[in-house]
């Protein structure tokens, strides 16, 4: 009976020796330089009145049963009509989370026959969704247009006859960089392709109104965007926004959609109130656009590239270097993560530095006179 455990302390071991070994920290600890609540929505005082008094007055907690049983309740209804309007989308299909989301997507609409093109730096959701896909799959370089389309005719040349479908994010979760949106819009245009863009960093802050990057060609056949509700908007879920059959087969063959608990209607609600105020209240995203302005000119100063959008990495190298750093960081009480492999890239550890309305221009420069000769010290 002695050795059930044996393998995965062994790998546990190995992810000590290699300095990639998790563990889990709470949060509340130090100023938010790591969260992704970007906007400060989830203490938004008009967010949680409402959904106290929301639950006052018997909104339900419990979705009890799954959308297609009797999970399905007037929030989730109301909140799927408010974000495809608010996006611009046909239809929206609400998930518990972006994982789920990405999940359910890719294990269901690319089939057989079909070859998927991704950006090598997509979110895990839409690897592990892949993996479970019959379609074919091909990674192309980061932000790589010319790469993306390289896969095409090559795919093309070599007789792959199914659909095509180009998966990318708008803002990668890592680097905080953004895809050319109208470039890749044109080239799935161009060959008759899907394009799928992961709005998750996004949706709240970028585009206008805070709509996501594909906003103006919302709408359009053959893109389908994924809009997550846990970041920017304080709260969790995540949309598949789509054309409306794409939702109606989402509901009749996704299996995540079919056989799982509805999210709870009170998390419907609430990111219903999430994106109205996010409606009332554009000085939210235009605060945060100056915050990152002032901290890019910081970065700037020390040599590290500014990103231009609320996500600054800080590429240390090493791993166990970069959660030393981080923890000096933490212990003058700024709440700064490394992010190691296989999360990013071997040999491109990171501080993942976001910047969010949870903090103020003075915590930013009080954080990057710490980190100058930190960050000087890791390249000596
Ligand atoms: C790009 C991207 N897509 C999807 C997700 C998953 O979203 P959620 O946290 O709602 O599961 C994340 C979250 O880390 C993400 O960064």
């Amino acid at each position: 009976m002695s050795d059930f455990l044996t393998r995965f302390e062994k790998s546990l071991n190995g992810l000590k020796r290699r300095a990639r070994h998790r563990e889990l920290v709470l949060s509340g600890s130090g100023l938010d330089f790591s969260s992704n609540d970007y906007l400060a929505m989830s203490q938004h005082p008009k967010l949680l009145a409402a959904v106290t008094i929301a639950l006052a007055e018997g909104v339900g907690l419990g979705a009890t049963g799954s959308r297609l049983l009797r999970g399905h309740h007037t929030e989730h209804q109301v909140l799927e009509t408010q974000a495809a309007q608010f996006f611009g989308s046909q239809a929206a299909l609400y998930f518990a989370n972006g994982f789920m989301a990405n999940y359910a997507l890719f294990t269901c609409l690319p089939k057989l026959g079909d070859l998927v093109i991704y950006d090598e730096l997509v979110h895990a959701s839409i690897h592990d969704g892949m993996l479970a896909s019959k379609a074919t799959t091909r990674a192309a370089l980061h932000n790589d247009l010319q790469d993306f389309e390289d896969k095409i005719i090559n795919a093309r040349n070599k007789g792959v006859k199914g659909r095509i479908w180009l998966a990318i994010e708008s803002i990668y979760s890592m680097d905080g960089d953004m895809a050319s949106a109208a470039n890749f819009m044109r080239l799935a245009n161009k060959y008759d392709a899907f394009l799928v863009v992961d709005e998750a960093h996004a949706t709240g802050v970028w585009g206008q109104g805070g709509k996501g990057l594909m906003a103006k060609w919302e709408g359009a056949e053959n893109l389908i965007t994924i809009h997550t509700c846990g970041k920017a908007l304080g709260a969790s879920g995540a949309f598949i926004c789509a054309p409306q059959t794409i939702y109606d087969y989402m509901v009749n063959f996704s299996r995540p959609f079919i056989f799982s608990t509805a999210p709870a209607p009170l998390m419907a609600f609430t990111v219903a109130k999430s994106l109205e105020i996010l409606q009332t209240e554009p000085e939210l995203s235009a605060t945060l656009k100056q915050l990152i302005k002032y901290a890019s000119g910081l970065f700037a100063e020390l040599g590290i590239k500014p990103s231009g959008t609320q996500i600054q990495p800080v590429i240390i190298g090493d791993a166990a270097k970069t959660m030393q750093i981080a923890r000096q960081l933490q212990q003058a009480g700024f709440d700064i993560r490394g992010v190691r492999p296989p999360t990013v890239p071997d040999g491109s550890s990171r501080l993942r530095i976001t910047l969010t309305l949870n903090v103020t221009e003075r915590d930013i420069g009080d954080m990057v006179s710490l980190l100058k000769p930190l960050w000087e010290a890791s390249h000596d």
